[in-house]
């Protein structure tokens, strides 16, 4: 296989994983007059757009922040939009993964959602699981310091059972105890709407990832947009902390 770096259309390297902190969607709503769902149903198309465009230029893993942590901390009946928009993409969205060859993954805690959303995505990763193609990750009850804690606690108890060193834990073996642990290293994370924050979003796997924040809300984000994200990211010269 060659070790040579794939190249996007434009000719830049292409990132292998993009992540989105998806952002904006109530403003959008906003801007129209309209309620917030209508923002996270538009988000929801700005999903299906970008996760087709993704896999049209080659890009082998996208990560999506539908859900963090901390959005509980949302009215109750926004916290049940949500749910009820991700019950409508899995059943509207799933036969086109599955025909699609996609791997669809998810990170966080999605147990604690409502159990026939708990059932759907069960069966949607199920179904799944064998493809071979491009992987779509999402992130539902997600935040990176609950997933560090729980790679630290696992560690910790394998190290007071006897069972590894704790002078032997390196970088590499808190990454084999994330969720991300089988996909490519994250290359690019994008966040739309003009904030500059990592939200509790891939801590550890942001570590030498490009970082882009768009002024774009996220349901005007679409393939063009991703396109642009993807030419500036090949424009970038990487160091990893070298020269
Ligand atoms: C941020 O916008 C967006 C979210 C908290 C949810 C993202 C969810 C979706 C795009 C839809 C569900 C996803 C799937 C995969 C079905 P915001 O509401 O914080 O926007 P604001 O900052 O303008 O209020």
């Amino acid at each position: 296989m060659s070790s040579a770096p794939a190249l996007a259309s434009g000719g830049g390297v292409l990132p292998r994983h993009v992540a989105i902190i998806m952002d904006g969607n109530g403003r959008w709503a906003k801007k129209r007059f309209l309620p917030r769902v209508a923002g996270h149903r538009a988000g929801v198309e700005a999903v299906r757009a970008v996760s087709r465009a993704a896999r049209a230029m080659g890009i082998e893993a996208l990560t999506l922040y539908a859900f963090s942590s901390e959005n509980w901390r949302r009215p109750e009946e926004e916290v049940g939009d949500l749910m009820g928009l991700l019950r409508l993409f899995i059943r509207s969205d799933l036969a086109e993964l599955v025909r699609e060859n996609v791997r669809l993954r998810v990170i966080g805690d999605f147990r604690r959602f409502p159990g026939d959303v708990v059932a759907l995505i069960e069966d949607a990763l199920a179904r799944t699981a064998a493809n071979t193609g491009p992987v779509l990750v999402i992130a539902l009850n997600y935040g990176g310091q609950a997933e560090l804690t729980e790679a630290a606690r696992r560690l910790a108890a394998r190290a007071a059972a006897g069972e590894i060193d704790p002078a032997s834990i390196a970088p590499a073996t808190i990454e084999a105890e994330l969720e991300t642990r089988d996909l490519p290293p994250l290359d690019l994370l994008i966040r739309t709407s003009g904030e500059h924050r990592l939200s509790n979003f891939l801590l550890w796997q942001a570590a030498y990832a490009e970082l882009l924040f768009v002024d774009t809300l996220w349901p005007d984000f679409g393939a063009a947009e991703l396109e642009a994200a993807v030419a500036d990211f090949g424009r970038r010269q990487r160091r990893f902390g070298g020269l």
